[in-house]
């Protein structure tokens, strides 16, 4: 059998990301080792691509805000399909989270009055977006980092997660390798939190890099987890559509937030159509609806997507507010954003359903394993406000890590089994033996154009049929692939575990979403236009099912009489 080093830690966090840095800072402040692994190199993570800001009700801007506000914006832009613990916990911490991140050194722009400065974003009732220009992202990973870094924790970089090890039914360790060298290591463990992000790479056109392969909500899945909502994607409304080679990359949600305005090939504010009083700031399922509903019926722009213009803003307010955007467009499209319009469509951005946790500990169904920020499920229900990923990473990053490690605290050493080891390097293995047999590229190429197509923003009962019927074949292709080469910094060889992971995540979410016979938010069923309400009464889940999968409904958790009267009383008498 192949040899492998191995590493002991009462809690591994897998991904470091803003979720996985949030749980790692969490746990390590609870006195328990920790260990952090990420696939890329530390900093690299879609949290960077969360740029125009965190959601909090501070109050700074509009005095009138407040965190029973947020909740019922966060609830209605969710479809009220969101667990609504997670909603009331998010938008009552959300706050705190901020403040704490400020005195750890992070920096925002700021009001005249020297207060973090808050923006206005799709779906949120007041201006509620802190926020560094349009890095914000990049400043919460930044901060989070040198915290990690300072606490001493280690890290284990370029390092991949491939499979759960159990003793009994507790999650005990995982099985990985160090992409440069292609060698193999366990990590033993009494608690595991996935925090790897969300499926973005299935998809042809994306907002996701590389690493967003589903791995943690695969994982969770082949150790026996619960999904639930896999059918609620989130495809942003604006990434760029040309040149071509930047396809997908995110333009974010800021440019309307600081007033940029959508047009079509006449020249049409074509939002007054489908939201007149929401317009450019409406949800971003309903945007992207738009979007896609111009171009299809011919107002498109040259390159298939609609117009977004801030060039009626002063040239100076939209270097300082949106910098990131300004210099992406210069350098990559060769637009100057303050004189022209951007040429912009949806991108598959953010997985809203993902695996079932428990709101108050991210604890999975799974003893032991536990989620945060993408992987878990529940929080955004049909469909996300922009700016609630940044702060539902600090949230549930911190309520996961903290559980994490008093589980941990609780636990009794457990085994890994040597078996389990063995089979996970063997399937590894595999693709390196054989001598002939489908290219991973190949097969990644047809996923991406299949999930893109037949999965995509508008999805019917014959075509997500189709998709789930050729996903098996993909899927019986891709345990017969063949890779060339040493394990030696090995793209290839990467991809072809990714792909069967891929694959599976595929499956979830085109069998929910030829389940849910209705549309609701992110998911829209062209042949059954409305929304149900007894629809509206379930969340999807999925299971293991032999070497299959099982998909059914499961009742929403009951929200209580003081949080459902929110929704029928002016939210100020409530904050009294
Ligand atoms: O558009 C954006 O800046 C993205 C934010 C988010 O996904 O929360």
């Amino acid at each position: 059998m192949e040899s492998y080093e191995t590493h002991e830690h009462d809690v591994l966090v897998i991904g470091a990301g803003g979720a996985g840095l949030r749980a790692t800072v969490e746990a390590a402040v609870q006195g328990v080792s920790v260990g952090v692994v990420c696939k890329s190199l530390l900093g690299k993570a879609h949290t960077v691509m969360a740029e125009g800001g965190v959601a909090a009700a501070m109050a700074n801007v509009d005095e009138a805000d407040c965190w029973q506000t947020h909740f019922k914006d966060t609830m209605a832009g969710g479809k009220m399909l969101n667990n609504w613990r997670m909603a009331q916990l998010h938008a009552q911490q959300s706050p705190e989270r901020v403040y704490e991140l400020e005195r750890w050194g992070a920096l925002f722009d700021r009001t005249a009055d020297g207060k973090i400065l808050q923006r206005a974003f799709g779906g949120h009732t007041h201006n509620r977006l802190a926020h560094v220009g349009d890095r914000t992202g990049l400043e919460l990973i930044r901060t989070m980092q040198d915290r990690v870094v300072q606490q001493g924790v280690p890290v284990y970089m370029e390092c991949t997660i491939t499979h759960l090890l159990k003793d009994g039914d507790r999650v005990s360790g995982a099985v990985g390798y160090w992409r440069d060298t292609g060698r193999f290591v366990v990590f033993k463990a009494k608690a595991i939190v996935l925090a790897t992000g969300g499926v973005g790479k299935s998809f042809k056109v994306t907002s996701n890099s590389w690493e967003y392969t589903s791995d943690g909500i695969g994982m969770a899945f082949k150790s026996g987890a619960e999904l639930i909502d896999m059918e609620f994607l989130q495809f942003h409304p604006t990434g760029m559509v040309w040149p071509p080679g930047v396809k997908g990359l995110l333009v974010t949600e800021a440019v309307r937030g600081e007033g940029g305005l959508l047009r079509n090939n006449k020249g049409e504010r074509f939002m007054e159509k489908y939201d007149p009083k929401r317009m450019e700031l409406s949800t971003r399922d309903l945007v992207a609806r738009s979007i896609y509903t111009e171009v299809k019926e011919g107002r498109g722009s040259e390159h298939g997507g609609v117009f977004l213009d801030v060039s009626h803003l002063p040239a100076e307010t939209v270097i300082k507010k949106l910098p990131s955007m300004y210099h992406q467009f210069k350098d990559l499209a060769d637009v100057d954003i303050t004189k022209g319009p951007m040429e912009v469509g949806p991108t598959t951005h953010y997985m809203m359903g993902g695996v079932r946790v428990d709101a108050d500990t991210g604890q999975t169904t799974v003893p032991g394993l536990f989620a945060a920020g993408e992987v878990g499920g529940g929080m955004h229900g049909a469909n996300r406000l922009g700016g609630n990923s940044l702060s539902d990473l600090l949230v549930f990053g911190k309520l996961t890590g903290e559980a994490a490690a008093q589980f941990a605290k609780k636990s009794s050493k457990l085994r890994v089994r040597e078996e389990d080891i063995k089979a996970g390097i063997e399937e590894m293995l595999a693709p390196l033996a054989r001598t002939s047999g489908p290219s991973p590229y190949e097969i990644h190429e047809k996923l991406q154009e299949l999930m893109q197509s037949y999965v995509g923003i508008m999805r019917t009962e014959q075509d997500l049929k189709h998709a789930i019927e050729q996903l098996q074949t993909l899927k019986q292709e891709a345990q017969r692939v063949r890779v060339t080469g040493s394990r030696m910094y090995n793209p290839g060889w990467h991809l072809a575990y990714d792909l069967k992971t891929m694959l599976n995540t595929s499956e979830a979410i085109a069998r929910c979403a030829l389940q849910r016979t209705e549309s609701r938010g992110a998911h829209t069923r062209l042949d059954h236009p409305a929304t149900s309400p007894e629809w509206g009464k379930v969340n999807s889940t999925v299971n293991q099912d032999g070497d299959g999968m099982r998909v059914g409904t499961s009742p929403l958790p009951q929200m209580p009489e003081e949080l459902r009267q929110l929704f029928e009383e002016p939210v100020a008498a409530a904050k009294k």
